[in-house]
């Protein structure tokens, strides 16, 4: 490996009293403490045979954690031999590095300019946490990846970020050693990137008319145009290498052939009907597509040819997801295809696209990476998968020798909600902590040793539907992007959360000084309701000194005077509990609220026959009996989510039970591709294993009742209780999804 050394003219030694782990994120494969220490110089020269632009870069970095001058009356220097390329014949990680500290000097070395660059933030990293005492322990950190793609995605269709903001966002990367830039350049309600030969996809698709504000279900919309925005091809230049001055390549995305009604709005000649067509105002899904007619592949081919050329990445993203076939089934052309190329079906088309498109980017000496979806009707021959519905679509890639990047929404999506819904601001959905994100691990159990090769890396993915401006997107990435660094980099591991949490704490300190805007939802207090004698618990828990905790019962706001909370709170009858984190009588935290409704199945025995969808399953089956009634308007936690799957609940009461009605909600979302439940059927049983129907409802009774169900049952007296809530199924024509499964979302099944 090539050295780099740096020379400190102050020597000085002392004693180092380990401490458990540095302050260091991603953490360093391999690190080995030392005798004695290294002082911090009071000035630096940087006298080393990096570009100018890399000099500076680092000098800014330095800048920024001490606050003297750099270069001046210098009293060290930092050295470096010249690079020279790596052999070969030399299988090592382009990314591995080392750093030995001494009390003498500092010296790096790694086989390239990667490498280099990454220890230099190792290093930036360990002279913020030593600052103060001005020295640095001696050690030894040996330090490589463990993944090869360590990405970041930002969607800026729904919304548009700045040159200035995409960089800044580029920076954060950097220094948390995330190497892949994943840019969602188009979409339905908004095309981002100049091309010249199609000048009206940025003068019609850049803007669009209105946007939806507020949650999905509000169907509120602020009646404000949005737009033109776009890049121009000199700025999209301007990005590309100012990633690669810190090591990041950027991946482009150009959807096709769904999400791709911004497109077609410009250009509705390449749509199976007529248009015209406008850029989405609405999130979500459209029937409108690319018709894989001769035009629109050259049409394609154009666009990703100056896409190529703005964008050096072996990699071009082209979509590929959440493509409805409405169109293609109606459309002549469509049809006529299918039957010219053999295809079985509209899935068979898809493929015929994707393929289509491979070997155009193939024949300029790039590959493609796709979403899921283009595994459907089968794979083009060397595209590598995104794996974001699940893990499935990552283990089909592998085990069929094709590279695969793993975004699971469960893990993955940014967009999720990272506290409790109460306490946070509108998000997509979902429910993805900091220790969620942290407990991933990429390579799929499934996969043994050859196949697991494939699994190419990790990224998490940033959709910005309700992310309104960069501040949001701060808030939306950190502390969890944190998360994702230690997991792209293969030392994370679950049981160590808590020293984790630790050192994302201390990294506050510089996320400050950086004005980065990040979520402190991890100082919330986290509510856990568990099965309890009689009924249900409330345990609340917290990052800081539980000692801080208080609470409330009778729906007052707790206040320094409230009492602490010892143990998990008995929840016997309908009640609100406030809970709050003090320190020194300060309230440090926001206050959570949970609302409980207590009714005859609380705390219940509960067994499902069909398992809801891993985004959306929270606590199991016993969230559909922990006294919590969904809020209509956040899919975050209190409601389990099946994709086309029927809810079959079944309750246990324990005893001989009477009652005389039952509840719960389902939702509609259609753009979500959420939809009413289509039937429910309520049985009774005494031993568990005859029941008897005793209530039937059709779809018109629960669109009527809008989804809040309250079915009266007259007397009833059994020890247990079924109830089968019927999904939607296959989603029908003229709705977004069409042709999908129907998701189905329940959040409590109550009975009086
Ligand atoms: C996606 O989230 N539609 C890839
Ligand atoms: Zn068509």
């Amino acid at each position: 490996m090539q050295r780099f050394l740096l020379i400190c003219s102050v020597l000085l030694s002392g004693l180092f009293f380990a401490q458990n782990r540095l302050n260091l994120i991603p953490y360093p494969q391999k690190v080995e403490l030392l005798k004695g220490e290294f002082t911090i110089p009071g000035k630096f020269k940087l006298d080393q045979n990096l570009s100018r632009l890399e000099t500076e870069y680092f000098k800014k970095q330095i800048r920024d954690v001490f606050t003297f001058g750099i270069g001046k009356k210098e009293t060290a220097h930092l050295v470096n031999v010249p690079f020279s390329a790596p052999s070969k014949r030399n299988p090592e990680n382009e990314e591995k590095y080392a750093i030995e500290i001494s009390p003498r000097q500092i010296i790096i070395s790694s086989n390239t300019k990667q490498g280099y660059f990454l220890a230099l933030q190792t290093l930036i990293q360990l002279f913020r946490q030593y600052k103060d005492s001005g020295k640095i322990p001696a050690m030894k950190i040996e330090d490589e990846p463990k993944f090869a793609w360590r990405g970041m995605h930002l969607d800026v269709s729904r919304h548009f970020f700045t040159v200035e903001e995409v960089k800044q966002y580029i920076d954060y990367l950097a220094i948390y050693k995330l190497n892949t830039f994943h840019w969602h350049l188009t979409d339905d309600q908004g095309w981002r990137i100049e091309i010249k030969k199609y000048p009206k996809l940025t003068q019609i698709g850049s803007k669009r008319k209105e946007s939806m504000i507020g949650a999905y279900v509000d169907n509120t919309f602020d009646g404000k145009p949005y737009g033109p925005y776009f890049y121009t091809q000199d700025q999209i230049r301007d990005v590309v290498k100012y990633a690669q001055d810190r090591h990041i390549t950027v991946v482009p995305e150009i959807e096709m052939p769904g999400h791709a009604l911004a497109a077609l709005s410009a250009y509705p000649e390449l749509a199976c009907t007529k248009g015209p067509f406008e850029p989405a105002t609405k999130w979500g899904v459209f029937d409108d597509v690319f018709c894989p007619k001769e035009e629109t592949f050259t049409f394609l081919e154009n666009v990703l040819n100056e896409v190529m050329q703005l964008f050096p990445s072996q990699y071009i993203h082209i979509g590929g997801d959440e493509c409805p076939k409405t169109r293609w089934k109606e459309c002549a052309r469509c049809q006529e295809l299918i039957k010219k190329y053999n295809l079985k079906d509209e899935h068979g088309l898809q493929s015929y696209f994707i393929q289509r498109i491979e070997k155009y980017v193939n024949s300029k000496g790039r590959k493609i990476i796709g979403w899921d979806e283009i595994l459907e009707g089968g794979l083009a021959p060397n595209a590598a998968v995104m794996s974001w519905t699940g893990i499935k679509g990552g283990v089909e890639a592998a085990k069929s020798g094709h590279f695969a990047v793993m975004t699971p929404g469960a893990y993955c999506y940014f967009d999720h909600y990272q506290g409790d819904p109460a306490t946070e601001p509108n998000a997509f959905g979902g429910f993805t902590p900091l220790d969620k994100v942290y407990s991933y691990q990429p390579v799929p159990e499934e996969l043994n040793v050859t196949q697991s090769k494939y699994i190419l890396g990790v990224q998490a993915n940033l959709w910005t539907e309700y992310i309104l401006d960069f501040k949001q997107v701060q808030y939306m990435i950190f502390p969890r992007m944190l998360a994702l660094s230690e997991v792209a980099w293969g030392t994370s591991d679950a049981k160590n959360y808590k020293e984790f949490e630790r050192r994302v704490i201390n990294e506050f300190e510089t996320l400050d000084k950086m004005s980065v805007h990040y979520a402190r939802s991890i100082y919330n207090i986290n509510g856990k309701v568990m099965a309890a004698d009689n009924g249900i618990a409330y345990e609340l828990s917290t990052s800081q000194s539980p000692s801080g905790v208080r609470y409330t019962v009778n729906g007052a706001d707790p206040s320094a005077a409230s009492p602490a909370y010892t143990n998990p709170i008995p929840v016997q009858k309908s009640m609100t509990i406030k809970s709050a984190y003090f320190e020194n009588r300060q309230l440090k935290s926001a206050i959570s609220s949970q609302d409980f409704t207590v009714s005859k199945t609380t705390g219940k025995k509960i067994t499902l026959e069909q398992q809801p969808n891993e985004n959306y399953s929270f606590g199991g089956a016993f969230t559909l009996v922990d006294g919590i009634i969904g809020n209509q308007r956040q899919l975050g936690k209190t409601w389990l989510g099946f994709q086309g799957k029927d809810v079959v609940a079944t309750i246990d009461f324990g005893q001989l039970t009477p009652f005389s009605e039952v509840y719960f909600n389902t939702l509609d979302n259609k753009g979500s591709w959420i939809h009413f439940a289509k039937s429910a059927h309520v049985f009774v049983s005494d031993n568990g294993t005859d029941f008897r129907m005793i209530k039937e409802i059709g779809k018109d009774e629960i669109l009527v009742a809008k989804g809040k169900i309250r079915l009266q049952l007259g007397n009833q007296k059994a020890k247990y209780l079924k109830i089968k809530i019927e999904n939607a199924g296959i989603i029908p024509p003229g709705n977004p999804g069409a042709d999908s499964q129907a998701w189905l979302f329940v959040d409590e099944i109550g009975v009086n």
